[in-house]
């Protein structure tokens, strides 16, 4: 969701902040602002809708002066995204200025409170109300601003990573965090605070995760965490794993490009240490401590969202395949709010790229009260929801950039892949010579996919037939299923023609209806043991004269004879099938969106992490 930054310091504050916003930027573009304190203590508020490079052509000139500041990138909740909903927002004596990310669930009382208290408020959100609380106890009770923030923040409800600067006290920053990710960077004789690493790792690689409800006060030479019940915490300082050039495009035109071919790098990274094929061993870390559960598990509920739910599409098939325990796949916000029946044999398994997404996050804490284990699946190193689980794996795909999710996926279904074959090891479900050639075939799957990967111009040629279309969909059958899923939200979230997924069998029960010649259907038709009937799905589309685009295996002639364009993939075994098929489904859309002059990389309406419910 949005992105924070401060800094307190020796360094000028405002190029560490521009930067580290354009860093952030993915996280969300609705607008941006910055707040600087110069050394006459003086207070400068930027702020404009858009992106970060139009609230610098807004500053300009204007005075850039001060080693304290902070910014924000918006992705907006309460409040549409202007120039006077952007952060940073302030009290009413202009005094205090305040940036966010999180919502106020409360805000409504407690404005109409403070506006029958006097207060008079300039913009819709949230947390211009939070900011006027902050105000109102400090007058009200004649606090020290430390003490009002952490009053104000025992009465407000919902989620919140904030930042605090104050015109009386320019030499200090108050961070604080409940529900909404918020790491410290420190270095020499400076600080850094950040809603996520990657504005930090340039400048020190030793950083604090605050925790759900602490309170951090920063000056340059100092630094004092506590709890918001006032006890003072002892800060944990860990060391980044987070390589700058890892947030760097390497030449590719885009992010999301660069994260498609960084596939076979970031998957081998997913499985080192972790698979043993000529011993026919996978090991598991994280996990190795829970092989009764696995043993006596009645039930699997694997719960996320988005690509992150399809991930957990494919892990259904391959749990129940090999390690034969049975799986429910759930979108995290559903099963919330469904009153679900859960006992202590279950284990529910959390996705999430970011580690941060909150009806993730929310799920996994009703599970939890009814007594589940819970293990994630994560990529950010840190993040709250492997701080939630009792344990879990690492996809190790590194920084995705790109709001939409490539590597993180593959890397993901990687995990689930491993997953499955642990479980089916510890519990007997799969013989050792099969496991052993399995997993010699999934060493080999990062080559595989870059051969996948030198059908990039090719698929941009296809991509240039089907720019101009209005709406696609993609079918499949078994695991091929999600893989469909994941390629209709592909193409969806980044050019914005509509499309959709479905099993291919489901067409004839209404999707069919939409068939005609102009309309593209992506069909996984690859060599399984559903090839034979996504034949005649094929033949169905054919007969209504839609246009095919099959992903096939390599070699085959008898869908390349009926379809309109073929896009050829290695043979492996189906097992491994979701991790080759998605490449095409992740170029084809990528070059559909620029080809329509997209912004692949920042997708209209979307954010990174959705930490809001
Ligand atoms: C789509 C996409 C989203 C995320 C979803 C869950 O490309 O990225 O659908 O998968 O918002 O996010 P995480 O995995 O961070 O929980």
């Amino acid at each position: 969701m949005c992105g924070i930054v401060g800094y307190i310091g020796f360094r000028d504050a405002y190029p560490i902040i521009i930067k580290g916003l354009h860093r952030l930027e993915y996280r969300g573009y609705d607008s941006a602002g910055i707040a600087l304190i110069n050394n006459s203590s003086h207070l400068n508020i930027y702020k404009k809708a858009g992106k970060v490079s139009n609230l610098e052509e807004f500053i300009g000139e204007n005075d850039q002066t001060g080693h304290v500041g902070m910014g924000h990138t918006r992705w907006a909740t309460h409040g549409a995204p202007n120039d006077k909903n952007s952060h940073p927002h302030q009290s009413g004596d202009e005094n205090l200025a305040i940036i966010h990310n999180g919502i106020i669930e409360n805000y409504g009382p407690l404005k109409e409170e403070l506006i029958s208290r006097g207060h008079t408020f300039k913009s819709d959100t949230d947390t211009e109300v939070l900011i006027h609380l902050i105000e109102d106890i400090q007058s009200k009770a004649n606090l020290d601003l430390r003490e009002a923030v952490r009053v104000a923040l025992n009465e407000v409800v919902g989620a919140y990573a904030i930042v605090i600067m104050s015109k009386d006290d320019p030499n200090q920053l108050i961070a604080a965090r409940k529900g909404s990710p918020m790491v410290i960077g420190v270095g020499e004789h400076e600080y850094f605070v950040a809603s996520d690493a990657t504005p930090i790792v340039e400048y020190t690689k030793n950083v604090i995760y605050l925790n759900d409800n602490e309170i951090a006060y920063l000056k340059k030479d100092e630094l004092l965490i506590k709890n918001i019940d006032n006890t003072v915490q002892t800060p944990y300082i860990q060391a980044l794993e987070l390589k700058l050039e890892m947030l760097e495009k390497g030449g590719y035109e885009h992010f999301m490009l660069k994260e498609i071919f960084e596939q076979p790098r970031s998957i081998r990274d997913c499985m080192r240490g972790r698979i043993y094929p000529e011993e026919g061993k996978v090991q598991l870390g994280g996990i190795k401590d829970y092989t009764e559960k696995f043993k006596n598990a009645d039930r699997i509920i694997i719960v996320a969202c988005g690509t992150s739910w399809h991930a957990g599409l494919v892990g259904e098939y391959l749990i129940e395949e090999y390690a034969r325990i049975p799986v429910e796949v759930e979108y995290a916000s559903e099963f919330r709010y469904r009153n679900p029946i859960i006992s202590e044999k279950d284990i529910v398994i959390a996705i999430s790229q970011s580690g941060e997404t909150a009806d993730t996050m929310a799920a996994i804490e009703l599970a939890k009260e009814r007594g589940a284990t819970i293990f994630g699946v994560c990529n950010v190193v840190g993040a709250s929801i492997p701080r939630l689980t009792h344990a879990g794996v690492y996809t190790h795909a590194g920084p995705e950039i790109g709001v939409a999710s490539t590597k993180a996926f593959t890397a993901q279904v990687t995990v689930l892949t491993l997953m499955a074959f642990y479980m089916a090891q510890t519990k007997g479900t799969i013989t050792q010579s099969k496991l052993i050639s399995l997993l010699i075939e999934l060493e080999k799957i990062p080559d595989l996919i870059e051969r996948t990967l030198l059908s990039n111009d090719y698929i941009l040629g296809i991509a240039e037939k089907f720019k101009d279309s209005r709406n696609a969909l993609f079918l499949g059958r078994g695991s091929g299923f999600p893989v469909a899923l994941e390629g209709a939200l592909k193409l969806k979230e980044i050019s914005y023609i509509h499309a959709e997924g479905y099993p291919a069998a489901e067409m004839k029960h209404g999707p069919i209806a939409l068939i005609d010649e102009e309309m593209p259907v992506v069909v996984i038709a690859t060599k399984t043991s559903s090839y034979e009937k996504v034949i005649s799905n094929i033949q169905e589309v054919k007969a209504r004269k839609g246009v095919v685009i099959a992903i096939v295996t390599e070699g085959d002639t008898e869908v390349k004879n009926m379809a309109d364009y073929v896009i050829e993939i290695p043979h492996a075994d189906e097992a491994f099938l979701p991790l080759l098929a998605t490449i095409p489904l992740q170029l084809l859309s990528y070059h559909i969106a620029v080809l329509r002059g997209c912004n692949v990389d920042q997708p209209r309406n979307l954010a990174k992490s959705v930490t809001v419910e």
